[in-house]
């Protein structure tokens, strides 16, 4: 099997950025696990599923149209990577995400991305239960405060307007939905590297992850 470099942690610490980083380092593939949960979401709210219809939801999660095709996310045809990335699809994910039978249904598919010569997994359990034979497991964190600020400034360079009091309280909400659940919690894999983010800038922190690499 091929090696994976597993990323996880809670929304805003920077888990993307480090993912593309090492892709671009390691010329391995990059799985955004989050951004299927996201396409779920859409796709769910697309066409009236809502977070009650069981039956609905795994069928979709089966037969998810989405493709991803160098940096963009493509559901049925469109594309869909700025809409995607909205805080409404944001919390419908994280709902989605919470139901067994849904993240059961998307295992495979993300096992799937672990291609030749190997595979950048970001997400929330990636370390955990999708790739626990991962050898490298990095868990990003950082304060609430810090996120939000990244979260706004990110989403203002996509020349989308956000309120930072807003955007907190929805990363918090979002957090603790994802902490709380039952099936694979948000929690860092034993064997994982943790490294707080807070206050450091993106190049000391692709820089902690290459050293770990090469441990
Ligand atoms: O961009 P951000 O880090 O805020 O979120 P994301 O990684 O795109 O994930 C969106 C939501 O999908 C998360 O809040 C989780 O609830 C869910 N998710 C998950 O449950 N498991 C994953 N491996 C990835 C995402």
């Amino acid at each position: 099997s091929h090696p994976v470099i597993a990323i996880d942690g809670p929304s805003g610490v920077g888990k993307g950025t480090l993912a593309q980083y090492l892709c671009c380092k390691t010329g391995f593939n990059l799985l955004d696990s989050g951004a299927i949960y996201r396409a779920l979401a859409f796709g769910a709210l697309k066409s009236n599923i809502s977070a009650e219809n069981l039956p609905g939801l795994v069928n979709l999660a089966e037969n998810l149209p989405v493709k991803f095709v160098d940096t963009s996310i493509i559901y049925e045809g469109e594309d869909v990577t700025s809409k995607v990335r909205n805080e409404e699809v944001a919390a419908a994910a994280s709902i989605v995400a919470a139901i067994p039978e849904v993240r059961a249904a998307l295992l495979k598919r993300q096992k799937g991305f672990a291609m030749a010569p190997g595979l950048v997994a970001d997400g929330r359990d990636m370390g955990t239960v999708v790739f626990p034979q991962a050898p490298v497991k990095i868990f990003l964190t950082a304060s609430a405060e810090v996120r939000a600020e990244r979260r706004v400034n990110q989403l203002k360079s996509q020349g989308v307007s956000a309120n930072i009091v807003q955007i907190t309280s929805d990363i918090m909400a979002r957090d603790e939905r994802d902490r709380t659940r039952t099936t694979s919690p948000l929690v860092p894999a034993s064997d994982s590297v943790i490294i707080d983010t807070s206050e450091l800038s993106i190049n000391q922190v692709c820089d902690k992850a290459i050293d770990l690499l090469w441990k």
